[in-house]
């Protein structure tokens, strides 16, 4: 409870302005700024197709009726998202250099856990017939709860940082209410499992995700290498002076971290080849 206090009350508005500080150099490129909305894209696309699966298998009406709203958001997020897309002048499908990014790969992943034996929703179990039991719903809840808090943090910051842009933020508008309507019924789901008498399976389960995704996240070096290949993909240009130091601290700590990662590899290397030359 305390820690979430002292998130909530300090760490949260810091990382907040911190976001609005990154999306304003996004909304500035509009390279850059089709890619992030391609993600976003990406999400409510996926979002929307293991909604329906998972609705399909939901046996308590109430609950089906909430998440068949949830993936008609998601939907039509997605189809906004595309039009503006295009209207930006990208295109909404990813391409083959995108894909190679890193990035990329780890959203993928962190996406796909939902299918794995840590959260525990295979596609198979997903297409089967058998209406699904009240942990399994719960596993669901928990991943979907997260990646959509995931979304109320960044929409808000992205909305922030939209000076100009009316249309994509009228849009935005929208999907910000949705998003924290999304994260509202979900927490009450879970909390009416808790009161049931589900409180073990909620607590594993938040704890599987939050390892989970704390384990797809990339290493630092490897982050902001990613970062660095995005920002060149797009001809990224720093706006303002604080964006300028950051981009120098940024490749100063690459250069750095590489040279640790040189290093090491080296003493690797001839402490492993040194049995074999003797
Ligand atoms: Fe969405
Ligand atoms: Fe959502």
């Amino acid at each position: 409870v305390l820690k979430v206090h002292i998130y909530r009350s300090f760490l949260r508005p810091i990382q907040e302005k911190l976001l609005t500080r990154v999306f304003r150099q996004v909304v500035h490129n509009n390279e850059l700024h089709i890619l992030v909305m391609k993600l976003y894209l990406y999400g409510d696309s996926f979002g929307n197709a293991t909604l329906q699966k998972f609705a399909r298998l939901l046996q308590d009406d109430e609950l089906k009726s909430k998440v068949e709203r949830h993936y008609a958001d998601e939907e039509k997020h997605a189809a906004c998202l595309s039009q503006r897309i295009v209207e930006l002048g990208g295109t909404p499908a990813f391409t083959p250099d995108e894909l190679k990014l890193k990035l990329l790969e780890s959203y993928f992943a962190q996406l796909n856990l939902l299918h794995t034996n840590e959260l525990g929703l295979s596609e198979e179990r997903l297409h089967s017939q058998a209406f699904l039991e009240v942990p399994e719903i719960i596993r669901f809840l928990v991943f979907a709860k997260a990646e959509e808090e995931q979304g109320a943090l960044f929409f808000p910051a992205h909305l922030r940082a939209l000076e100009k842009d009316t249309r994509t933020k009228a849009l935005f508008e929208e999907i910000v209410q949705d998003e924290l309507r999304h994260v509202t019924y979900l927490s009450e789901e879970l909390e009416s499992y808790r009161r049931l008498g589900y409180q073990r399976e909620i607590n594993e389960a938040m704890v599987r995700c939050r390892r989970s995704r704390h384990r797809l996240r990339l290493p630092f070096g490897e982050a902001s290498n990613t970062f660095l290949t995005v920002l060149d993909m797009c001809h990224y240009r720093p706006v303002g002076k604080s964006a300028a130091v950051l981009m120098l601290f940024l490749r100063a700590s690459l250069r750095a971290v590489k040279a640790v990662t040189r290093a090491t590899n080296y003493k690797e290397g001839a402490a492993t080849a040194r049995p074999s030359g003797q």
